[in-house]
Order: structure tokens, then C-alpha cells, then sequence
């Protein structure tokens, strides 16, 4: 049974220690954030703006001031260098440590290709693969310090044409960039994998729905709860994982094993 807010599981070697998870004011990031807190650790929650963008009258899981290991919440544009250099700073000053990064915070436009502007392509590069640089390389030194673990967040769009989808190619990518900093941290003592959801009921989620009108056709068994995703996260954040290096894990609920089967 999973551990009720404040009360802690300590994971193999999680509890007391420090995770930033960008992107965690809702949606999966918040459920991750709430996993790794119920497994001990202090955590940095992260979005665009001050605020958390949860809807009024849902509390965010890990909150600052909430029972347990300490919650802290920081507001950075990780599209934006300058903000994910004062981010990297104030977790510093704040924790004095980072075990964990979370590379979680997604924004892209869903359109076809053909119909990016310019302004599209460049946030869609800033935020996803810009912005993730930028924080692993602002985070490296706390990280090595700490024989820490990067987990990037993907999406089945990495492997599989996705309509209107250009953040696909992106997070493809992005998972060869994980295998990148799996080889060049991994002597340093930082592990570095990524977990692949499938389909998750989130905001980007509903967005998504209006243009793949086949997804109301799927069983609801098809759709992966957050919760689901940031157990993922979670191992690959953990000892238990400390085998696994470079690596994406996809947890789709078999959904991508049995595309071509109807
Ligand atoms: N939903 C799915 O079906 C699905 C499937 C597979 C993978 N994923 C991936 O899972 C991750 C989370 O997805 P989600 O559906 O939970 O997304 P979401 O509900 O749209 O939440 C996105 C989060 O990212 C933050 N964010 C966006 N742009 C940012 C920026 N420039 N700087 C800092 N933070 C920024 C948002 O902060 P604000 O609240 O401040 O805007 C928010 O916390 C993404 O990487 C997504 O690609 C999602």
C-alpha cells in the first residue's frame, strides 16, 4: 500500500535526499513529485510561474509546508538560460545538495510540421531540448557530488508518428541525449535513463484528444495513471536501478507492444 502523504517508505538509499522535478505543478511531474517525497525525499517542486497551476481546491501532494522531508517550490522558464542558471542556484542554496533531477517540464505546439513558425520550432527546441541541457549542465557539479541520477520524461511520439505532434522527433532526441550523458556522467558517477509514457489523462492530454479522435476508441486499461509513471521514475531513481545506465523504459501498459494487432 502506498505510504500516505508525510509518512515515508525510504526507498533504497531515497530517504533525506534531494530531487528536483521540473515541470511537477501538475500533471505527471506533480505525480512524481509526490512519489519521490513519499519515498523520503526532500523536493524541489518546479513550473513557469510562482504559483502552482493546480486547479484552486486541489492541493498539490508535496507542498511546502506539508508533513515530512522538506518541499520547497521554485518558478524558472527552463527555455530561458538565465532563469535555469538562478533556478540551479537557489536549489543549491536552499537544499545544498541534488540527488535527483526529473527532466519532466514539456510545452510544444501540436500542429504539422509544415505549419511551424518560426516562434513555434524555437520554443519547441528552447523548452524541450535547450532547456534540459541547460539544467543538466547547471546541475552537473551538485549531481556529481552526489552520485545522482537524471530521469528524462519522453513520450511514445519518440518512436511512433504521432498526428500533429512535433514534440515527437524532440523527445527522440532526447532520449539519444539521455545516452549522451549516460556515457560522458556515468564515469563522473551520475546515471542518467528516461522513462517513455504512453497515454496519461493530463492537461496536454485533453489537447491531445481533440486531435487524435481515435484515442476515445481505446480501452480505458490503455491509459496509464501518473501514478504509474512515477513508480517508474522512481526505480530509475532508486538503488535498485543502480545496474541501469543510458536506458528508456517504456511504460504504456503493452499499448505501443500491440499497435498493428487490429
Ligand atoms: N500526458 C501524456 O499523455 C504524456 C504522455 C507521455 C509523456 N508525457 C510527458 O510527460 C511530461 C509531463 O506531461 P503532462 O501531460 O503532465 O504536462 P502538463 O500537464 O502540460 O504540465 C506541464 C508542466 O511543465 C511545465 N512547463 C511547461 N513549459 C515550461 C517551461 N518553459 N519552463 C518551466 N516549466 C514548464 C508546466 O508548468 P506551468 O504549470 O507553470 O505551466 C507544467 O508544470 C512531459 O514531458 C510530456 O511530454 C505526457
Amino acid at each position: 500500500m502506498r505510504p500516505a502523504m508525510g509518512e515515508t517508505n525510504d526507498e533504497p538509499g531515497l530517504g533525506g535526499q534531494v530531487a528536483l522535478v521540473t515541470g511537477s505543478t501538475r500533471g505527471i511531474g506533480q505525480a512524481i513529485a509526490r512519489r519521490l517525497h513519499a519515498a523520503g525525499m526532500q523536493v524541489a517542486l518546479h513550473g513557469r510561474q510562482a504559483t502552482a497551476s493546480a486547479p484552486a481546491g486541489e492541493p498539490l501532494a508535496a507542498s511546502p509546508g506539508s508533513p515530512g522531508p522538506r518541499v520547497e517550490r521554485f518558478a524558472a522558464d527552463i527555455g530561458r538560460k538565465e532563469e535555469v542558471v538562478r533556478l540551479l542556484a537557489e536549489v543549491r542554496a536552499t537544499f545544498g545538495r541534488l540527488d535527483v533531477l526529473v527532466l519532466n517540464a514539456a510545452r510544444a505546439p501540436f500542429k504539422e510540421s509544415w505549419r511551424l513558425l518560426e516562434r513555434d520550432l524555437r520554443q519547441l527546441l528552447e523548452v524541450n531540448l535547450m532547456g534540459n541541457v541547460f539544467l543538466v549542465q547547471q546541475a552537473r557539479e551538485l549531481l556529481e557530488a552526489a552520485g545522482g541520477r537524471i530521469v528524462f520524461v519522453s513520450s511514445l511520439g519518440s518512436r511512433f508518428m504521432s498526428p500533429q505532434y512535433p514534440l515527437g522527433p524532440v523527445k527522440a532526441a532526447m532520449e539519444a541525449m539521455v545516452r549522451q550523458w549516460a556515457e560522458e556522467l556515468g564515469p563522473r558517477g551520475v546515471r542518467a535513463n528516461a522513462v517513455c509514457a504512453g497515454l496519461v489523462r493530463t492537461d496536454a492530454f485533453k489537447t491531445l484528444r481533440r486531435l487524435w479522435t481515435g484515442l476515445d476508441r481505446l480501452p480505458e486499461a490503455a491509459f496509464v495513471p501518473p501514478e504509474e509513471v512515477a513508480d517508474a521514475v522512481c526505480f530509475l531513481a532508486s538503488a535498485a536501478s543502480r545496474g541501469v545506465n543510458g536506458q528508456t523504459l517504456v511504460v504504456d501498459r503493452g499499448l505501443s507492444n500491440r499497435l498493428l494487432r487490429e
